[in-house]
């Protein structure tokens, strides 16, 4: 059999050894220990590295990305400021201009191995623009990555004037998922017909859900508990997405031991944010500051799916990051105390595996023969090494064609007594 491309001696994660992996019209052929008899158009030596599916960008807000400093920068760093700057940005978007930064920063995650992303997009706005922008872009990307859209109601479905509207019209345009705010409406009781009417809208249009839901330090914010009952009583298990969830870092064990039985019974995914967690919670606190992480460890613990999102890229909310999905869970790692050595390879599935399961997308994804020809290699033999490193992201390809490729940085000691400069690889 003539391939299209080989890539030998290929390390999958959790494999004793490595694999040839060959590929043909776009797909995985055949996976197996040895290919010796097999030639390809191209092939590709790993060597042992790590070859892994695409890796999965579950949340972030694409209309907000790159736009660190306009009007202003955070002075406080404080979630609060944070949407004030938005608010006074959001008039002065414009179709271009959110297109252009979407553009772009897709551009960057495809390069650092994120194939599939799901953007929430702000719809308190009268003419929907970044909606329509994104809309766009949705269809233009389609060669490089698989672009999600939820309907993000930022200022709330029902503090907002038209907030109802504005979601169905979402909607009608082609938004494919339905978002919600209930822990940011103006009451208690306001919340939770946010969450109703999400639940109302995702029937009506049959879509699934993923709300922002209890952003915030406050131990009495409990919408979660909300979207799990509307999911079960709804019967929409496996389609309802909880995203940050940081006040469960601050319920009473009791009670989050209530809730993550409620979660893992109605299927809800929960998505946990580092960047904008670590940055946005425990402002309030002096000392000791909490973590604000949801309890990603526990969650898993009990059977409650888990997935990562970078959630702001260089935006009013988070000023740093280029959007690597690689860090983002090297600092789950840290905060949410999973450095145990079988933690950290559990890890890489959250922005892999597990997030395929969260956007729905497991019948087309993984290194499996027949499936799509999507994957990345890495510039490190093991998960445990890629999460250390951040290596370079080799290969990066999507249905079979490379889309993205990076040589890797090399480093040189200059020593006194040494005639010929030596490399410094990282590596022990
Ligand atoms: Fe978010």
């Amino acid at each position: 059999m003539q391939y299209d491309l080989i890539i030998r001696h290929a390390q999958l994660h959790r494999h004793q050894n490595p694999v040839d992996i060959a590929i043909k019209d776009g797909r995985f052929a055949r996976i197996t220990a040895s290919l010796p008899d097999n030639t390809a158009d191209r092939e590709i030596d790993a060597a042992g590295r790590l070859i892994t599916p695409p890796f999965i960008n579950a949340h972030v807000h694409l209309d907000a990305v790159l736009t660190v400093g306009q009007p202003r920068y955070n002075a406080s760093g404080t979630l609060l400021e944070g949407i004030q700057i938005w608010s006074e940005r959001k008039p002065t978007l414009t179709h271009e201009d959110v297109k252009r930064r979407a553009l772009e920063e897709i551009r960057w995650e495809v390069a650092q191995g994120t194939l599939h992303i799901r953007s929430h997009v702000d719809i308190c706005d009268p003419n929907l623009t970044a909606l329509r922008a994104l809309l766009e872009v949705r269809e233009e990307v389609r060669d490089i990555c698989d672009l999600q859209l939820v309907a993000f109601p930022q200022d709330g479905i029902l503090s907002f004037p038209n907030g109802h509207e504005l979601m169905r019209r979402a909607m009608e345009m082609g938004c494919g998922l339905v978002g919600g705010i209930p822990h940011y409406e103006w009451t208690r009781d306001m919340g939770v017909e946010d969450v109703h009417y999400a639940f109302a809208l995702a029937k009506e249009f049959n879509r699934d859900i993923d709300c922002h839901c209890d952003e915030t330090d406050d131990p009495h914010s409990r919408f979660t508990e909300v979207m799990a009952t509307d999911t079960l009583q709804q019967g929409w298990q496996g389609r309802v997405t909880a995203s940050h969830c940081t006040a469960m870092h601050s319920y009473d064990n009791a009670y989050a031991f209530k809730l993550i039985g409620l979660l893992a019974r109605a299927q809800v995914n929960v998505i946990a944010n580092p960047f904008d967690n670590a940055v946005l919670q425990g402002r309030f606190d002096t000392y000791p500051k909490r973590r604000g992480i949801t309890r990603v460890k526990e969650l898993l613990a009990a059977g409650v799916n888990v997935a990562l999102g970078h959630d702001s890229i260089m935006d009013p909310w988070f000023p740093l990051g280029r959007g690597d999905m690689l860090a983002a869970a090297q600092l789950a790692i840290f905060l949410c105390h999973m450095s145990g050595y079988e933690e950290i390879n559990d890890i890489l599935d959250l922005i892999t595996t597990r997030a395929a399961r969260t956007l729905r997308i497991t019948d087309h994804y993984g290194i499996e023969e027949d499936k799509p020809a999507s994957f990345v290699l890495l510039d490190a033999p093991s998960a445990f090494e890629a999460l250390r490193l951040l290596p370079a992201r080799l290969h990066v390809f999507k249905d079979g064609r490379e889309i993205a490729h990076t040589t890797p940085a090399h480093s040189f000691l200059h020593r006194q007594n040494e005639q010929e400069a030596q490399e410094v690889t990282y590596r022990p």
